[in-house]
């Protein structure tokens, strides 16, 4: 009977990536690749280590999944992968003993061996960091790519050599390394025949990438998006995460230049005050980023800005606070995700002395989220009454709706009427509620948004 295979991912996109090429190799080794635990053969938990309540999830988890049976009446096999499989490796096998095997992020390639070797009864762990898992992944299948829709990730950057003080990403990815570019193109094309319109390309610090370019040398993100615009059929391209640091002006310039790249970009800063920032490790002040910002809106003066926040962080004064709030009214943010500092293992950060109280560092995301929401709602607002290109994604909740996405990554509802999943439509926003935009649409255009 053929087995069935269950993976549930946590965390970034990094991991979602992840997920389709786990898929592809437990497809390569005979699994059905289905969308619940229920009655699996194996189930592959995809794990986030960022905070303490992601990274503690997975227990809860593994605890339910105790008595999980598969289809043939047989244990199901539990595997952990992700970053919480890297920071903790065979911990997790002694906290849980149902688990099977444990397998880190850039180990996955491993993946069809630590099975058999599982199914004998051993328990492996491969977190190997130093290996290369994209020389020896299979390319990826085309039914797995049809299955993406019209969007799907691409990661070409991974890991981090930044080591802010309060993140665990440079132990649980490893060091900072770029796909070559050959390869990234190989993968573009795969994706773009298989009816893909939007490429998002990944990494951990995506604008930091430096892929060799097959002649000696290595291109920058800006070159390589290039390359990608140069793609038939290929509408849309976006990049996530950057690092202030390594925005390089051929990139703002690509902004202005490249109109297959959307108008959207994530650029987190963390903090507004400079004696946090230090603190952080983050080698940039605040004064630096709001520079930074002017360059890109000079350049492209409809970008849409999102970021990420960190509340709490060790020492952080209610003036430092403030100095974030004054940040955040002076960038004006289109959406952003802001967090609780929480204290990681074997970072610098969580051995410090001062940490902040829980209840002010809740006070402070509470006022930071009231902030970052009004002006997320104003921006939404603003879109009323414009005319925006929306590529169509799916279907909407409502089975007379299709859904899909501005330039400024925002969800659109319009009607089914409007065209097939895969066009780019140009829509009238007739209403904004809540993160969604309402519109009807004005005419067809299929060239790049
Ligand atoms: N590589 C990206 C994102 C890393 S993780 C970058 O450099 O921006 C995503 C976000 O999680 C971070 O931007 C940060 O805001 C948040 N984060 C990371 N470590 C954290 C911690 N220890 N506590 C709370 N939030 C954290
Ligand atoms: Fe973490 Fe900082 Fe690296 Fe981002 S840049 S992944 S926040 S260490
Ligand atoms: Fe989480 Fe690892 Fe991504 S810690 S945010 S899954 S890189």
């Amino acid at each position: 009977m053929e087995k069935r295979a269950f993976i549930k991912s946590y965390g970034c996109q990094m991991n979602v990536y992840d997920a389709t090429r786990m898929a592809d190799q437990l497809r390569a080794a005979g699994f059905r690749v289905v969308d619940e635990a229920e009655g699996a053969d194996l189930v592959l938990l995809n794990t986030c280590h960022i905070r303490e309540k992601a990274a503690e999830k997975v227990y809860s988890e593994l605890g339910r999944l105790k008595g999980a049976v598969g289809a043939s009446g047989e244990p199901t096999m539990i595997g952990v992968a992700g970053c919480v499989a890297q920071a903790e490796g065979e911990e997790i096998i002694r906290r849980q003993p149902r688990v099977d095997f444990v397998v880190g992020p850039q180990a996955y390639h491993h993946l069809p061996d630590l099975i058999a070797e599982a199914g004998k009864g051993a328990k492996p762990v491969a977190t190997d960091l130093d290996e290369d898992k994209f020389e020896h992944l299979a390319r990826p299948n085309r039914r797995s790519v049809t299955a993406r829709g019209v969007t799907s990730f691409l990661t070409v950057q991974e890991g981090c050599d930044k080591f802010c003080a309060f993140c665990v990403v440079p132990y649980t990815r490893g060091a900072e390394v770029s796909r070559p570019m050959a390869d990234v193109m190989d993968e573009a094309l795969q994706l773009v025949d298989g009816g893909v319109r939007e490429i998002t390309l990944l990494g951990q610090n995506v604008n930091a990438y430096h892929g060799a370019d097959g002649k000696g040398g290595t291109v920058t993100l800006a070159g390589l998006v290039d390359r990608l615009a140069g793609i038939e059929g290929l509408a849309r391209i976006r990049f996530t995460t950057s690092h202030p640091n390594d925005m390089g002006e051929d990139l703002v310039l690509a902004h202005r230049d490249q109109p297959k790249l959307m108008p959207y970009l994530h650029l987190p800063v963390q903090a507004g005050s400079d004696r946090v920032l230090k603190a952080m490790n983050r080698k940039h002040t605040a004064a630096r980023y709001s520079e930074l910002i002017a360059r890109i809106r000079e350049a492209r003066p409809d970008l849409a800005l999102s970021g990420d926040f960190i509340v709490g962080f060790p020492g952080e004064s209610d003036e430092d606070f403030e100095a974030t709030m004054t940040l955040v009214r002076e960038v004006n943010y289109a959406s952003a995700y802001s967090f609780k500092y929480s204290p990681r293992p074997g970072t610098p950060a969580a051995s410090r002395e001062d940490q902040v109280p829980a209840e002010v560092a809740s006070e402070r995301l509470q006022r930071l989220q009231a902030l970052l929401t009004a002006q997320q709602k104003a921006f939404n607002a603003g879109c009323v009454g414009r005319r925006v290109p929306v590529l169509l994604e799916k279907a909407g909740r409502r089975s007379d709706q299709l859904v899909g996405r501005s330039p400024y990554l925002q969800p659109v509802h319009v009607p089914a009427s409007a065209g097939a999943i895969g066009d780019i439509v140009e829509v009238a926003i007739t209403a904004a509620e809540g993160n969604s935009l309402f519109g009807e649409v004005v005419s067809e255009r299929s060239a790049a948004a």
